[in-house]
């Protein structure tokens, strides 16, 4: 299956800002087409995203990256075998020859890295999670009240999601976390007013609230409410260095500034007062120390996921296993820049005994790769937003495709 074409274009994601689309097409008909999501909350050491700056966009067209696929990438795949996908990663990574990926850019290199994916299982008729060997669906985590940087209000949490764990099925846990998000809906217009309503970059709901414990109460209601208090929980992305201080290593929460030692004991207290079930990256991206604390107090209750702590890079999450800084992994192939390097994290986490959540970013498109990437490589979990916004809802609706292959095989965690 050699590829026979790649082609690259400027395409906008769900904030209407542009990014790279990748066409390839193998010999035998294989086609696969990705694009690059674009995260707002990124964090410190993930690939880079190669913009053009100047006038267009507002700086933010991708048209480098399209040329350097066009020019570069693309003839130095040509000819090559779309499948071991790690020679096309490997011959890509070369070409770059930088950490970060800064060269080509980590947006157009993911890019091609899952469009070949996806021609290697288009090739030979196979939907990608079949071709990658999924047998089970995760269990989805909905965010469905946004703030931090996703949202205009006042919450220094920046994803506060459903998790139906204990659903029969996938779609059974789909459908339980609809009638929550509706049920929310009400209860937040009844309480906040109509604005509340507005949605943020996820889907979730940006109510204006400014104190956690706002949303979390809202949020179990309305599991209450729809009576699931048996089979859902909460989880929290705090998404801790958007409201850490450098200068002092205080945190904002709650409109007050709190110390290291006060923030970790707070969330003890939100976690015995609530159901949560997973909180990601509770503190600074660079506290590999506070992380570890923070597992060794609550690791055994509560699932605790490292993103922007390790952004899917084998090397972090070597260090993270190490000092069991995390029991889970929040894994990102854009944040790293390739299909293979995204599965070394994986395999390394699983190995260790962590669970992996595969994730969508704040800017997304309708490419629906995580779905069956997630099912492909047995991750546990999916997280991609609110069940509300096309571009989030493409990935459940294609679960709910997986799951009518598969049969109502769904992941246990909790
Ligand atoms: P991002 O946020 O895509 O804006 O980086 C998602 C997350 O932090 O999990
Ligand atoms: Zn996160």
């Amino acid at each position: 299956m050699k590829i026979k074409s790649v082609f690259a274009r400027e395409i906008i994601d769900s904030r209407g800002n542009p990014t790279i689309e990748v066409d390839i097409k193998t010999e035998g008909g294989g086609f696969g087409r990705a694009s690059s999501p674009s995260g707002a909350s990124r964090g410190l050491h993930e690939a880079t995203e190669l913009r053009d700056g100047g006038p267009r966009f507002s700086g933010k067209g991708v048209l480098r990256a399209v040329d350097n696929v066009n020019k570069a990438i693309g003839p130095a795949i040509y000819e090559m075998e779309a499948s071991p996908q790690e020679d096309i990663d490997q011959k890509m990574i070369e070409l770059d020859g930088t950490k970060n990926k800064e060269k080509l850019g980590g947006n157009a290199i993911v890019a091609v890295s899952m469009a070949n994916l996806k021609a290697a299982a288009s090739t030979k008729k196979m939907a990608l999670y079949d071709f990658l060997g999924g047998e089970k669906l995760p269990i989805p985590l909905l965010n469905i009240i946004n703030g931090g940087k996703h949202a205009g209000n006042g919450l220094s949490i920046q994803e506060f999601m459903v998790i139906p764990a204990k659903s029969p099925s996938f779609s059974e846990g789909l459908r339980a976390a609809c009638e929550i998000y509706r049920t929310l809906n009400d209860k937040l217009v009844k309480k906040y007013g109509r604005t509340s309503r507005n949605v943020g970059d996820e889907g979730g709901f940006a109510p204006p609230m400014s104190r956690t414990t706002e949303a979390l109460d809202a949020i179990s209601e309305s599991i209450e409410e729809c009576g699931y208090a048996a089979n859902a929980g909460i989880g929290l992305d705090a998404a801790a260095s958007s409201f850490y201080r450098e200068s002092d290593g205080k945190y904002f929460m709650d409109g007050k500034y709190m110390e290291k030692g006060e923030l970790i004991d707070y969330y003890g207290e939100l976690l015995r007062a609530y159901k949560i079930l997973s909180i990601e990256d509770p503190l600074f991206e660079e506290d590999f120390e506070g992380f570890a604390e923070f597992t060794r107090r609550y690791g055994e209750k509560v699932q605790v996921v490292g993103d922007d702590l390790v952004v899917t890079n084998p090397e972090r999450v070597k260090k993270a296993i190490e000092m069991n800084a995390m029991n889970a992994l929040l894994l990102k192939v854009n944040q790293i820049g390739t299909v293979t390097e995204a599965r070394k994290a994986a395999e390394l986490a699983m190995e260790a005994g962590m669970e992996v959540v595969v994730s969508h970013r704040s800017g997304e498109t309708d490419d629906t790769f995580i779905a069956d990437f997630s099912v492909g490589i047995g991750a546990t979990q999916i997280k991609s937003g609110a069940p509300a916004r096309g571009e989030r809802t493409c990935k459940y609706n294609r679960l709910l495709r997986i799951e009518e292959k598969l049969g109502k095989h769904y992941s246990q965690v909790w």
